[in-house]
């Protein structure tokens, strides 16, 4: 296996190992895990792969997410990204899938709204435009590394309010169906995610970030705008030019990724599966309640 540095902060072009050996060769996977969790951003090239090859893959690293009421693929493993009609031609510009793919030009982590947050999504290209449609990424460790030690002071223990209807009313107020708002109530975060295995902090930011706790609607939705726009500028991001067969994996506890938009009547088909956080990953340090219960006992 060999590493190829893609930003100066984070991200690796992984050559020599395809999702399949990965999966069928403990070593190599254990090569993998180390990568990711060093790098945040992994891309294959050149990697076909189906479905099933794609959910085994990605079992490695933990639970699968079933994919939420109200989206493509909801109750499987596979959240489908196209807009790409039954009758293989692009759907009408009122469809559903595209005023989300608008939503996903937000800066977000994937999940960061739902009971359990994900560690890691796993995205493998389709269909691809020939122009335009390139998911861009930055690095919330080297974020978090960048602030004053007063600025960390401040925010380690903060509290965030994350919710799906923060980031969809940004776009779309009618977007969400009352099945999604049901099943989706606002979640409490800290603002920092600690990576077990090698001790390494991030600020955890997202577009479905509202408001903190013990501040003011205005001041929280301010000082978390401002913190993404910190996060965020050009020089700080890697910028994925898809091609068909790619895969690009990413750590949801330490980076913050958009989608860019592409032409019209440009076809775009994307396979996401996406991890769970669990104690391995360090959902103990993003779940207030789960601190409160550690606190207590
Ligand atoms: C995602 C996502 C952006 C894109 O799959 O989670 O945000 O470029 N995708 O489609
Ligand atoms: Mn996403």
């Amino acid at each position: 296996m060999r590493i190829e540095r893609l930003h100066p902060d984070f991200g690796a072009e992984i050559h020599g190992v395809g999702l399949i050996e990965a999966t069928s060769d403990a070593a190599v996977f254990a090569q993998v895990c180390a990568a990711f969790e060093e790098y945040s951003v992994l891309v294959w090239r050149d990697q076909p792969v189906t479905d099933d090859v794609q959910a085994t893959f990605s079992r490695g690293f933990g639970p699968l997410e079933l994919v939420k009421v109200g989206s493509a693929g909801h109750g499987t493993f596979y959240s489908r990204m196209s807009n790409i009609g039954q009758d293989g031609k692009i759907v009408p510009p009122s469809d559903k899938s595209l005023i989300i793919a608008r939503a996903n030009q937000l800066w977000h982590t994937d999940s960061s709204f739902k009971q359990i947050p994900a560690v890691a999504s796993v995205l493998s290209a389709r269909v691809i435009p020939e122009q335009g449609g390139e998911t861009e990424f930055t690095s919330t460790r080297a974020a978090w590394e960048r602030l004053s030690a007063a600025e960390q002071a401040a925010l380690r223990d903060a509290v965030v309010i994350h919710s799906y209807a923060t980031s969809r009313n940004k776009i779309d107020r009618t977007m969400m169906t009352p099945e999604e708002h049901a099943a989706l109530p606002a979640v409490r975060r800290r603002m920092t995610w600690r990576n077990p295995v090698n001790g390494r902090c991030s600020l955890y930011l997202a577009s479905h970030a509202g408001a903190i706790e013990g501040m003011g609607d205005q001041d929280g939705a301010d000082m978390l705008a401002d913190l993404i726009e910190r996060a965020t500028e050009p020089a700080y991001t890697y910028v994925h030019s898809w091609r068909p067969s790619d895969v690009v994996m990413w750590d949801n506890r330490a980076t913050m990724h958009r989608g860019r938009p592409w032409g019209p009547n440009q076809l775009r088909s994307i396979v996401r599966t996406t991890i769970s956080a669990t104690e391995q990953s360090g959902l103990n340090d993003v779940l207030p309640e789960r601190w409160e219960q550690r606190a207590a006992a």
